[in-house]
């Protein structure tokens, strides 16, 4: 758990800068952030196109990785996923809650299997969705789950964290909730960040990258802020001036 103003490095190793791109703008923003970033977000869209390279590179450049591909599947699947990803070189990898305890437990193993195998750099991290925020309660409903969102996303969450997922993504509004219910060692990763002044594109609930942390965020996953700004290693500082001055 992090506590505001946080330091320098605690502030750059918090941001993670989401490449919602294809792969000559990935390298485009992987060379103006070298130095300034330590994070990148590779999601499934830069992932089904370019593959474990693509991870690969971004390692090569000095950039630690989030790979974002939500993995969902029968828990013997999903050991073998979260393996190979962890040995392609994911630092965190998601994965869906509602696969259920046993596919959670199955992802922590592949990954702890990785990390032998790897040696001493660092066991992949496991961040758990809970419920889409794409979902409101009617999409929940028409599924068949009938409980309040908040609720499903409470009981996920601790359901992942306890079945060996090291932490949960969440909204930035929800991170207060999801600190409590979880505890100060849980990573919790938010997107939906918004330095202030920055436009909103189609994220509606947002928050600063000072808010985020302070209601108890571990990383800050931000795109377009980032990604689009005219200077985007200015964009990163200005966030880490932010962080360190809070
Ligand atoms: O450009 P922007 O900062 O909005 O990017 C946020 C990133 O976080 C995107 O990669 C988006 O897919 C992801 N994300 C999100 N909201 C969620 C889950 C993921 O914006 N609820």
């Amino acid at each position: 758990m992090l506590n505001l103003p946080l330091t320098e490095e605690q502030a750059r190793d918090a941001i993670i800068v989401a490449l919602d791109c294809d792969r000559d703008e990935a390298y485009r923003l992987a060379d103006l952030l070298a130095g300034k970033a330590r994070w990148v977000k590779v999601g499934m869209t830069l992932y089904y196109a370019y593959g474990p390279e693509m991870v690969k590179e971004m390692h090569r450049r000095g950039f630690k990785v989030f790979l974002d591909l939500k993995l969902h599947d029968i828990p013997f699947q999903i050991r073998g996923a979260a393996h190979s990803a962890s040995m392609v070189g994911a630092d965190i990898l998601s994965i869906h809650g509602l696969g259920g305890a046993d596919m959670v437990a199955q992802a922590r193993a592949g990954v702890e299997e990785a990390a032998a195998e790897r040696g001493a750099d660092g066991r992949t991290k496991l961040v758990a969705i809970s419920v889409l925020t794409s979902m409101d309660q009617d999409a929940l409903a028409s599924i068949g789950i009938d409980a309040p969102v908040a609720d499903e996303v409470a009981r996920l969450a601790k359901l992942a964290v306890g079945a060996g997922s090291d932490g949960i993504v969440c909204s930035p509004k929800e991170a207060a909730d999801m600190r409590a219910l979880l505890g100060p060692d849980a990573l919790i990763v938010t997107p939906g960040v918004r330095p202030a002044g920055a436009a909103l594109g189609d994220q509606k609930r947002v928050a600063t990258p000072a808010a985020a942390i302070a209601a108890g965020a571990s990383k800050l996953v931000i795109g377009r802020p980032i990604t689009q700004a005219d200077d985007p290693a200015a964009a990163v500082e200005a966030i880490v001036a932010e962080l360190t001055q809070a």
